[in-house]
């Protein structure tokens, strides 16, 4: 079957290097988003940009399922770091994706758990990420930063202060903080589309990363972007 695959970055800077490569373009607005449907380094793509935050993501992740019949999704962006050892501009790919805000403990749910749903903990497509890592060796970062294969938690929240990072790590442990791939996930979970995420760290999600985002930011996007071309190589 022929591969179409939706490409969801939350911002603008997210998706510019997709965007100034794609061919035979053809622009469709729902719902307050631009699709952009057509060809990157010969691969059927849509790409879109979702807006920030949780519900954006969903909604945009549900109308690639329905409405332009992607077959797969990757999710490319920026996000705080949250593993030892994970530095600014290294890559986490996604093993999994949550959401590190839902909270139901008062029932007796666990911390992130989704009440009366079967799975709270979505699964990343393990051929994505194979070619996520191979695309990844083949660039020049795989010299200076690293990528880690972890979980990826999602909330409506910017993380920038040291004790909610730590409660954050108590919680869940995960690889990286971001606002949006856990909802995405989450709705190809409900749509059967396998899906992977793909984030460069702008900041540590610590006391004074705003500095290091703003100074950061243009740069994550843009590689993490970069990494999502090269993948588009070997999955089409
Ligand atoms: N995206 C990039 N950095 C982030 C952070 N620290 N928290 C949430 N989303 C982010």
């Amino acid at each position: 079957m022929q591969k179409k695959v939706g490409i969801i970055g939350a911002m603008e800077i997210e998706l510019n290097q997709l965007k100034s490569i794609l061919q035979d373009k053809k622009e469709t607005e729902t719902a307050g988003m631009t699709f952009f449907e057509g060809t990157v380094s010969g691969c059927p793509v849509v790409l879109v940009r979702s807006g920030i935050g949780k519900v954006n993501a969903a909604l945009c992740a549900q109308l690639l399922a329905l409405k332009f019949g992607v077959t797969h999704v990757i999710n490319t962006g920026i996000a705080g770091a949250m593993a030892h050892g994970l530095k600014v501009l290294d890559f986490v790919v996604s093993s999994d994706a949550l959401y590190h805000d839902m909270d139901a403990t008062g029932f007796g749910y666990k911390p992130t758990q989704i009440p009366q749903m079967e799975c709270s903990d979505f699964r990343a497509d393990p051929a994505l990420i194979e070619a996520a890592r191979n695309a990844f060796g083949r660039t020049g970062d795989s010299a200076s930063h690293k990528m880690l294969l972890g979980r990826v938690a999602s909330g409506d929240q910017f993380i920038s202060d040291r004790a909610l990072k730590e409660k954050i790590r108590s919680i869940c442990d995960p690889a990286c903080v971001e606002m949006e791939g856990a909802a995405i996930a989450h709705a190809c979970y409900l749509n059967k589309i396998p899906f992977v995420i793909i984030r460069c760290m702008s900041d540590m999600a610590d006391d004074g990363e705003e500095t290091s985002y703003t100074f950061n930011e243009q740069t994550a996007a843009a590689l993490s972007a970069t990494l999502v071309i090269k993948m588009l190589d070997t999955v089409k």
